[in-house]
């Protein structure tokens, strides 16, 4: 289900104007809000017309996430939607391996991301020739590809998880007699699931000696180098200084950190885990270390809700998406996902397994 109350698909000039302003007044100047309205009617009636749903991922800017979108989401909502939309066109407002992973779902239908540039460090850290490698050096081992990557690397894998199911993908290999399990390409999400369930994990870059010491009957993960831009950038004196600043706030953030920060911090979670917190849990206020502009989505949203919002970590790939953008997409039909149908054949398997597993 979508987190958060959208506009509707019908929403008149006026009813967007007034969902738009009473969202956004508390976080971006009125004369801001209504310069956007226009654009995002604009955007509402083409999409009706052309039978376009609008996926928005947690991370849009406000402006994008409190207007167009029919639902918001983490990554694997999102997906789930993409897996059962009966729109002939689908807008992704996110990152191109997030369109990718909506057009292995739907081969025959029209995927557009508004922008070409929206990539992702974690998805352009591991190839497929990476992975094929690695399957060389541990042929006994399961491959589990995190969602953040292209196609391509999802094709040479068995499953695919998100930050939201990570854990439950990790506990059914374990529990189905993996005892290798390549986690791949995020270096912190392997080491941060890992550590939750209790089972070692060894870096792929460390010598055989030191996965030979591991024995074979016990279970163990191998984890690859990459890792998120903006998440690698937190560090445990950021938790320090929120904690000393802000007694009383409750830390939230997401696996993609570093492990020295996950150990200091309250809650751990993927973006809709955050938003889910902080609808239903009651606290004083909520820091957020994930990308920033999260943190002004739920103050939008939620205005009894006290964010701290002094972070300024921004991904450079999502903010790519704007309303302008996105109209410019549907009315140019740009930018369409392609891929060849050998390879969705590939990566559709780890997909399903990955919306399986909730
Ligand atoms: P979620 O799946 O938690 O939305 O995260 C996606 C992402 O790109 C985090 O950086
Ligand atoms: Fe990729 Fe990090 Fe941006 Fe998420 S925040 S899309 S993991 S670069």
């Amino acid at each position: 289900m979508p987190a958060s109350a959208t506009l509707s698909r019908t929403a008149t000039l006026d009813e967007t104007r007034r969902f738009m302003h009473d969202r956004l007044k508390s976080i971006i100047p009125e004369i801001e809000i209504e310069a956007k309205v226009e654009l995002a009617h604009a955007i509402i009636e083409r999409k009706r017309e052309m039978n376009a749903v609008i996926l928005g991922h947690n991370y849009m800017e406000p402006a994008v996430y409190h207007s167009v979108p029919d639902y918001v989401g983490d990554s694997l909502q999102l997906a789930s939607i993409a897996a059962e939309t009966e729109a002939d066109i689908i807008v992704f407002c996110g990152v191109w391996f997030m369109g990718e992973t909506a057009k292995v779902l739907n081969p025959t239908k029209t995927v557009l991301v508004p922008s070409d540039k929206a990539g992702c460090s974690l998805a352009e850290g591991i190839t497929a020739q990476d992975i094929q490698q690695l399957k060389k050096r541990f042929p006994e081992a399961v491959v589990v590809t995190y969602v953040n990557t292209y196609a391509a690397a999802k094709g040479e894998s068995d499953y695919c998880c998100t930050s939201g199911n990570a854990d439950k993908v990790l506990q059914t290999l374990i529990d189905q007699g993996h005892n290798r399990i390549l986690f791949l390409p995020d270096t912190y999400l392997a080491a941060n699931t890992a550590n939750e369930l209790q089972v070692p994990y060894l870096n792929a870059q460390e010598e055989d000696a030191a996965f030979e010491a591991v024995p074979a009957d016990q279970p163990l993960v191998i984890g690859w180098n990459a890792k998120c831009e903006v998440h690698e950038l937190f560090t445990p004196e950021d938790v320090d200084n929120v904690r000393r600043q802000y007694p009383d706030a409750v830390i939230l953030a997401h696996p993609e950190c570093p492990p020295e920060v996950m150990a200091k911090v309250d809650v751990a979670g993927s973006t809709k885990k955050m938003v889910d917190y902080v609808r239903d849990v009651d606290a004083p206020r909520y820091a957020l270390f994930t990308e920033c502009t999260m943190g002004d989505n739920l103050a939008a949203e939620f205005p009894h809700r006290n964010m701290i919002r002094a972070c300024t970590l921004r991904c450079k790939h999502m903010n790519y998406i704007t309303l302008e953008d996105t109209l410019a997409g549907l009315e140019k039909l740009q930018y369409q996902v392609e891929l060849a149908p050998d390879l969705i054949e590939r990566a559709r398997l780890p997909i399903e397994r990955m919306i399986a597993i909730r």
